[in-house]
């Protein structure tokens, strides 16, 4: 385990780091909720420590795990709502009295506290893709402090290892274990890219043998699925790409079926910025849905995740949703949204 090595850093994309890191991460976490379900408490690691955490866009799960994590680790985390700054932007695209320069605002949080988390994605970028990810990647540049991200436009590195760090309690490990990530239908097409690809690239970088599914059209980043190629030759799982959705899961250990945007939504080159284009993808999977039926194909003990929140009756029916405990396959969603706290309780603590 070398911790001394993760001192000081951004956590930004789970590409930055070795498996060796991840796995230290991992064990941390592992660490901090044992202890803590025997009440042993950890208020003295971050003591008197600040994070800000500044959120463009909402969520629930992110700020309240970051929030409850930075109050059991003995310091405070501080919400920064852009509208109510004066909203960090690149420079060339400042606006006299309402907006900042990243490179300021990083340089004046980094005199006051010990870390900055940020969540940025989708409409406060236009959809222009990577555009919240360079953002991010700006504050790192210029803050003296750890950036951490709460999910962008290309990764959500903190919700990555909650699934992974749930798959390695619920299987003993990653060998053999047959990941699906798979798109699934919702009626709205404003859904970042972020989760699919973080999960796909820590699920490579583990070893397992991970199939992506998703209709023609719902393609992930180029650059991500090459990544997985060579994660998954060099951790000796494997990878691929299907578009059927039964097909993909038939004998599956873990079932993770999310929307993500079609690229038509994303600003040209890469895209369109066509919403109706993404639309017409998108209405034609309909069936695409996490039914019962669709569970009893995968394996007996099978278990089904989702990063929350899910749109109910769309991407999963309540009965895959709700089956939390018995006998046979289940859905692992509540214990995924724990392990956010547990693992970014290990980061902060490594980082900070
Ligand atoms: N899974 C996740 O990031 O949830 P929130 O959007 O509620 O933070």
């Amino acid at each position: 385990m070398r911790t001394k090595s993760l001192k000081g850093r951004d956590f930004l994309a789970e590409t930055d780091f070795t498996r060796e890191e991840i796995e230290t991460i991992l064990n941390v976490a592992e660490d901090l909720k044992r202890e803590r379900a025997k009440e042993i408490y950890h208020d003295d690691l971050l003591r008197s420590k600040t994070l800000f955490m500044i959120f463009y866009n909402q969520s629930l799960r992110t700020r309240n795990s970051f929030e409850a994590g930075m109050t059991q680790l003995g310091g405070h985390a501080h919400y920064l709502d852009p509208s109510k700054i004066y909203t960090p932007v690149m420079e060339g695209r400042e606006v006299a009295y309402s907006t900042e320069r990243v490179s300021d605002v990083a340089r004046v949080l980094d005199r006051m506290g010990d870390a900055i988390a940020i969540r940025c994605y989708g409409d406060p970028v236009d959809w222009d893709y990577g555009a919240a990810h360079a953002m991010l990647r700006e504050f790192a540049r210029w803050a003296d402090i750890p950036v951490l991200n709460m999910e962008d436009d290309v990764y959500h590195p903190f919700q990555g290892l909650a699934d992974i760090f749930t798959v390695k309690e619920r299987f003993g490990g990653f060998a053999g274990v047959k990941f699906v990530m798979s798109w699934a239908y919702s009626p709205s097409v404003h859904k970042p890219r972020a989760v699919p690809q973080s999960a796909i690239l820590y699920a490579t970088m583990m070893g397992m043998d991970v199939t992506l599914a998703h209709p023609e059209g719902m393609d992930l980043a180029p650059e991500i699925l090459s990544q997985c190629k060579e994660f998954a030759e060099a951790n000796k799982g494997s990878f691929e790409i299907v578009h059927d959705f039964e097909e993909a899961i038939e004998g599956a250990h873990v079932i993770y079926p999310k929307a993500w945007c079609a690229t038509p939504i994303f600003q040209p080159p890469i895209g369109k910025a066509s919403v109706e284009k993404t639309q017409a993808i998108f209405d034609q999977h309909k069936d695409w849905i996490c039914t019962q039926a669709i569970m009893e194909l995968a394996d007996k003990n099978a278990i089904y995740m989702h990063c929350l929140p899910a749109d109910r009756g769309f991407e999963v029916t309540d009965e895959v949703m709700d089956k939390t405990e018995g006998p046979g396959w289940t859905s692992v969603i509540f214990n995924q949204a724990e392990n956010r706290l547990h693992v970014q309780k290990s980061v902060m603590t490594l980082v900070m």
